[in-house]
């Protein structure tokens, strides 16, 4: 089992993540959102790269029973019904809906592995649940960091490096790539409080700024689920345990 992890998906095209088993990340906040989402009870979350598309989709597909969330410049989108806070995703606001989310970096990394074998969700709620399938899946894997306009993010870093820690303490025998090495050793330093490493960060200094400091301290906890979303045509929703076997 090789592990290797893309600090950014910028070097990667579409057809690179053909046939692989990839794991998405982005911390703040695409992918601790869609785990909040479907962990309330939302149906399931569909990501698209751009707003016109979450437009045309919003329209016509999905009977038309759908709603709109995500950012730009982390706020709320003109017309959307939710923003990109994880505490906007309560059961209330969400049980039974499909959700079309637009966000900056974390829908479209979602969108890009669309030829994957499998693609799965995850953030710092889930890293237990998803080190134990990968186990158990015994494929190499990718862990694709969503980053920040293409560019590195610590907190998708620190929390790809916990999750591959997790991976090794279950199966001693994986092969890890530099940038896989690399990410273990930004956990070692940044991820022993995650809450201060989230303030810390470029895009959490951003959040605090613009209003969202509680999102920090919701995201910062870690294996409160054992929920694993997969993106599977076109949409996320909760793997169940016959797809575990697929
Ligand atoms: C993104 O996808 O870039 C983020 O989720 C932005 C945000 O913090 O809302």
């Amino acid at each position: 089992m090789k592990i290797h992890t893309l600090l950014s998906p910028l070097n990667a095209d579409e057809l690179y993540f053909t046939g692989k088993t990839v794991v998405v990340i982005d911390v703040l906040r695409a992918t601790s959102v869609i785990l909040t989402a479907l962990k309330n009870g939302a149906k399931e979350v569909i990501p698209v790269g751009t707003i016109e598309f979450a437009m045309k989709v919003s329209g016509n597909a999905f009977g038309g029973h759908t709603i709109l969330g995500g950012e730009r410049n982390t706020k709320k989108i003109e017309g959307f019904t939710f923003g990109n806070s994880p505490l906007e995703y309560t059961q209330e606001n969400i049980e039974g809906k499909s959700i079309i989310l637009f966000t900056t970096n974390g829908s479209k990394a979602i969108v890009k592995t669309k030829f994957a074998e499998r693609t799965l969700i995850g953030s710092f709620f889930n890293l237990e649940a998803l080190a134990e399938f990968l186990v158990s899946l015994n494929n190499d894997v990718e862990i694709l960091c969503s980053g920040a306009n293409g560019m590195f993010c610590l907190e998708d870093t620190v929390c790809a490096g916990k999750l591959i820690r997790k991976i090794q303490k279950l199966n001693g025998e994986i092969e890890l790539t530099d940038a896989s090495k690399a990410s273990i050793e930004l956990n070692g330093v940044f991820g022993k409080n995650i809450g201060e490493m989230l303030r810390n960060a470029e895009h959490g200094k951003k959040l605090i700024e613009n209003g969202f400091e509680e999102d920090l301290d919701f995201i910062s906890q870690i294996d409160i689920w054992d929920i694993i979303p997969r993106f599977e045509s076109s949409v996320i929703k909760i793997m169940n345990n016959d797809e575990e076997n697929k």
